[in-house]
């Protein structure tokens, strides 16, 4: 593998735009190529975020050459189909959150990764920031003693125009998958896979759900408590609560922002636990990762495994199951 290791971007939107600025901070990786469906719109990303090559179509992304690893980020329901577009062209995936639509695409975009023994990873950079390691570490050491309740909410109101893929059933719409996601990562790095999963949801006119409660239950009593919105402005916080104390993710939990204050007792005593300042977005954690995993020529993350996502969307599948979420590709 070269000095540098080379990346490409599929799909030049919102989420694209963030990671291409972050990934100027990593100093051994550059952003050699975009492809966009629209050669007018990959000129223009290329050229904002200095990609000397700019493609037309996402097949000719996937055959160049000079790309050792494409990260995917178009809507939800594509990230199979460009997956298997990179790996049939020898191209390492980062593909975005949610992996897939459900656990069946999920582990087919895992066989052929396996098969071809090419790196492929999700994009699920909450669990690479500072923030996430710190509460790990807290964790092992016992700090909280026995966790026995996690509640979590994350809810906003989109902005206008509201992007369709929110709300289409085709897109993967919904609060579950959008944003709901990280509630579930947070409950699973922390409580393991539930014994009992249940969920109810308010649908949006689409049919996908605007509103998501999920409960999570474990055979020692433990339970987490899910809410996912996209009708209000939720606090967007977590709390991970022992025996011991409680531990909250302020403010965007999910993202570089969160801090983590520590209550010992009841609600008069807080502490703010330290955590390394982050830079930029946060998303070049994921990307530097996905770059000593290349050096390193491993086909699988250590961190962000595929049994970690499998759990993660079949997680997923359950909870549409429970609360009556159906996509087209679930048929
Ligand atoms: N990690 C995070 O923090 C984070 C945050 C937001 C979103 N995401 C994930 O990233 C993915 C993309 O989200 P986004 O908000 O960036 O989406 P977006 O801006 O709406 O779309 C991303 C790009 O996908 C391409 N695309 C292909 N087919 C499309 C279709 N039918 N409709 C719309 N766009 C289509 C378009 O690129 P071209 O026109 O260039 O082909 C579009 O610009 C989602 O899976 C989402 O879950 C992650």
């Amino acid at each position: 593998m070269d000095k540098i290791i080379r990346w490409g971007i599929l799909g030049c939107g919102h989420i694209a735009s963030k990671f291409a600025t972050d990934l100027l901070l990593i100093q051994d990786a550059k952003l050699v190529a975009v492809g966009s469906r629209n050669q007018e719109k990959a000129d223009a990303f290329g050229a904002e975020y200095g990609a000397e090559h700019r493609h037309g179509s996402y097949e000719a992304l996937a055959a160049d050459p000079s790309v050792d690893v494409i990260y995917i980020a178009t809507p939800h329901n594509l990230h199979q189909e460009a997956t298997l577009l990179c790996l049939q062209h020898g191209k390492a995936v980062l593909c975005e959150k949610p992996f897939a639509l459900n656990a069946r695409q999920a582990k087919a975009m895992i066989a052929v990764a396996r098969e071809k023994k090419i790196f492929l990873m999700e994009a699920l950079w909450s669990k690479f920031l500072p923030q996430y390691d710190k509460l790990q570490e807290l964790i092992r050491e016992g700090k909280l003693g026995t966790i026995k309740s996690v509640l979590v909410n994350f809810g906003f109101r989109p902005l206008q125009p509201v992007n369709p893929r929110l709300y289409d059933p085709a897109l993967g719409g919904g609060t579950i998958m959008d944003i709901g996601i990280y509630n579930a990562f947070l409950a699973l790095s922390v409580l393991g896979k539930p014994q009992v999963i249940q969920a109810t949801m308010t649908p949006a006119g689409t049919g996908v759900d605007e509103q998501c409660a999920v409960l999570f239950q474990y055979p020692d009593g433990a339970m987490a408590q899910l809410f996912s919105s996209f009708t209000t402005d939720l606090a967007t916080e977590a709390d991970i609560c022992g025996t011991a104390g409680r531990l909250r993710l302020t403010t965007r939990f999910f993202d570089t922002q969160a801090s983590l204050e520590w209550f010992p007792g009841r609600m008069d005593t807080r502490e703010l636990i330290e955590v390394l300042a982050s830079e930029g977005f946060g998303y070049h954690y994921e990307a530097r990762h996905v770059n000593d995993c290349l050096r390193k020529g491993l086909t699988e993350s250590p961190i962000m495994s595929f049994a970690d996502t499998l759990l993660l969307i079949e997680t997923l599948d359950a909870i549409r199951k429970a609360a009556g979420i159906q996509y087209p590709a679930d048929e």
